[in-house]
């Protein structure tokens, strides 16, 4: 497709025929890998870094050079866009994202600043370069958090076991929330825009936290904006994924957002998630990322259980349902994208 040299994750998004499974996988790039750490170190911290363009496409292209991946996910993180409506925030070690102005009340809403494009003018400078650095060898994934998953954290002000805080707001004042939501999908359609210009060939949204609704409340204030994201991105060919951890209580309801893929975690089986999208759209992961702490024999009988499971047909992109983390193994990283390719040759 287009001027790719490798466009299977972009057949498989959109149901096209493919030779084998494509493969990318959540925070490919990230502390586990020892060249990750080192441009870390050289940007001081997360911020700096993801702000660094020519870092930043070191670090997008990482995996492609050491694990074979099928497609880049471009190093940022869902939080930067925040910083152009006034949200302020860091990265601390070890706690995550620390919010210096939360929203404590339904007038903090009003404060919030209009988005402007400009002000991360980076993240376009970071797509072109891995598309120029990669020769367009593979597909370019942008991305951007939920609504819902966003606002949590900026009410929330960290993250959480149970977002307590930001779901409390919620339920204590509906319509400042879903004003908040509406705001933010506004932000994200120009945002995802902006990336699909920069030339991102497929875009990503994640909703991290939607899992931790109600199936009342995931469907009253989770799901419409993500829908109307959808509805409001300009696209030729770039496929949209929706991604929502702990989706398998509401998964009828999250296959309605009108995404070409839709992204799960491991506590759903691949075959229902098959037999429910019916070939109306395509499947994206969701292997356990914990089997990365077994042996190499378990990690290849757990992959090819779920090559198994969706079968030959096109339509899945295998990934982990949820990201890599920093004490995992290159090797055994390696060795899972070495077996599905190769187990799932058609
Ligand atoms: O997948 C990728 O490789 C692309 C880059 C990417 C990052 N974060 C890099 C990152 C993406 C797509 C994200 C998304 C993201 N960020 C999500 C949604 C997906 C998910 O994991 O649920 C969320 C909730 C965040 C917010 C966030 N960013 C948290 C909670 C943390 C701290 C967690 C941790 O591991 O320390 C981050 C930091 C972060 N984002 C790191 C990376 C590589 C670690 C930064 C570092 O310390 O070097």
């Amino acid at each position: 497709m287009k001027d790719l040299k490798n466009d299977l994750f972009l057949r498989a998004c959109l149901r096209e025929p493919v030779e084998r499974t494509p493969i990318w996988l959540m925070r490919q790039a990230g502390r586990y890998m020892p060249e990750y750490r080192e441009l870390r170190e050289k940007a001081g911290n997360f911020v700096t870094f993801y702000k660094d363009i020519d870092l930043s496409i070191k670090a997008t292209i990482l995996p492609r050079k050491l694990l074979g991946i099928d497609a880049s996910i471009i190093f940022s993180d869902i939080l930067t866009p925040l910083e152009s409506i006034g949200v302020k925030f860091e990265f601390r070690e070890g706690e995550g994202p620390v919010f210096l102005n939360p929203i404590e009340t339904p007038d903090d809403i009003l404060k919030l600043k209009s988005f402007d494009k400009n002000d991360v003018y980076y993240v376009g400078e970071i797509i072109k370069g891995v598309n120029r650095a990669l020769d367009r060898e593979i597909p370019t994934i942008g991305f951007c958090g939920a609504p819902f998953t966003l606002a949590a954290y900026m009410i929330e002000g960290k993250t959480s076991r149970d977002f307590k805080k930001a779901k409390a707001f919620m339920y204590n004042y509906p319509d400042a929330f879903k004003d908040l939501l509406d705001r933010l999908a506004d932000m994200l359609i120009e945002y995802l825009n902006f990336q699909i210009e920069s030339g991102a060939d497929a875009v990503q949204i994640f909703d991290s936290w939607g899992g931790y609704l109600s199936p009342d409340d995931y469907r009253e204030f989770a799901l419409p904006p993500v829908k109307k994201i959808i509805k409001g991105i300009k696209r030729d060919y770039q496929p949209v994924i929706h991604f929502t951890k702990g989706v398998a209580g509401f998964f009828d309801d999250m296959i309605t957002s009108g995404a070409d893929v839709y992204s799960v975690d491991w506590m759903i089986d691949l075959s229902e998630v098959k037999e429910k999208l019916n070939g109306k759209a395509a499947a994206q992961g969701n292997l356990d990322p914990i089997v990365l702490y077994a042996s190499k024999d378990v990690i290849r009988e757990k992959a090819v259980s779920i090559l198994n499971k969706w079968g030959k047909d096109t339509g899945h992109i295998f990934n982990l349902g949820h990201g890599l983390m920093p004490d995992m193994e290159v090797d055994k990283v390696k060795y899972l994208v070495d077996v599905v390719k190769k187990e799932s040759v058609r």
